[in-house]
């Protein structure tokens, strides 16, 4: 039986994605930034997940008014790094998990998720960001992962309750897929940020903390949060941190054992945290 016993979020920083790719890194101003994943560098390699569920949104890259899938599972073999107008991150293509995802697709939507099946996408820094702030440069990534594509870029965006309890059908269904394998599931985005109009530049941390901190215990509380409270708190791309409620719904009772926050770095105030199960007594 595939299993899960651990998650993580992180924000998607296009900057320090761009960072990793022409090696700075490790240069001392981007200390207080980097350092922040070197736990999450060596918890990775000790966990060595099999497959992520890689939480997401497109930004207007692949899907565009054309489309917006509220909910979009990627099913292919592979998905290409996405070229957002500077041409593709020099990053690995992503190898997908077909099985595992028509599998999640099948029971996802036979418990009341209408899943958009992609066969064909090309994932932008939201997807390809996090797996470099974790793994680093490399030639190939490590394992397999699912893109979980969600519209959090057009009005109405789904809701917190919505994505909690699509992190709990995820879970159920992970654990009916018959093959041994260890799966996570990350949620991506956020924290607060505002990149357009008058308030662009928006930061804040109070809002910030008091979000990672309910997270463990009080998920339910900032599933109430609706995309215009998220809007105005935390700025029109704060709104991104909803993803983080699947991550959270995935997963049983947890401990927090990672926590980084960093401002300033970017547009956006860069969060991350790890969480793992807690053993049954
Ligand atoms: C920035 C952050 C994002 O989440 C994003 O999608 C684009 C830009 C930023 O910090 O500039
Ligand atoms: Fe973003």
């Amino acid at each position: 039986m595939a299993n899960i016993h651990a998650g993580l979020g992180t924000s998607h920083i296009p900057l320090l994605g761009r960072i990793i790719d022409i090696g700075d890194s490790a240069k001392p101003d981007w200390t207080p930034v980097f350092s922040g994943f070197e736990f999450t560098k060596q918890w990775i390699q000790k966990q060595a997940p099999d497959v992520i569920i890689l939480v997401y949104n497109d930004h207007a890259t692949t899907f565009d008014m054309k489309f917006i899938p509220t909910f979009a599972i990627g099913c292919a073999e592979e998905f290409k790094p996405a070229d957002e107008g500077y041409g593709a991150r020099p990053v690995p293509i992503v190898k997908g998990a077909p099985e595992l995802a028509w599998h999640l697709t099948e029971q996802l939507i036979l418990n009341g998720f209408d899943m958009t099946v992609v066969n064909e996408m090309d994932v932008d820094h939201g997807l390809t960001v996090p797996l470099s702030m974790v793994f680093g440069q490399v030639e190939k990534w490590p394992c397999r992962v699912i893109p979980l594509a969600v519209n959090t870029v057009v009005y109405p965006a789904p809701t917190g309750e919505r994505c909690l309890a699509l992190g709990k059908a995820l879970r159920k269904a992970i654990e009916q897929f018959p093959a041994e394998l260890n799966v996570q599931v990350w949620g991506t985005g956020g924290m607060s940020h505002q990149l357009l109009g008058e308030r662009a530049g928006l930061i804040n941390q109070p809002w910030d903390i008091s979000f990672m901190d309910r997270l463990k215990d009080n998920a339910t509380e900032l599933a109430k949060i609706s995309q215009e409270q998220y809007i105005r708190e935390s700025g029109t791309e704060g709104s991104e941190m909803v993803m983080w409620l699947i991550m959270r719904g995935a997963l049983n009772r947890v401990k927090e054992v990672h926590r980084h926050y960093h401002v300033p770095v970017s547009n956006t105030a860069l969060g991350h945290i790890i969480f793992e199960e807690e053993e049954l007594p």
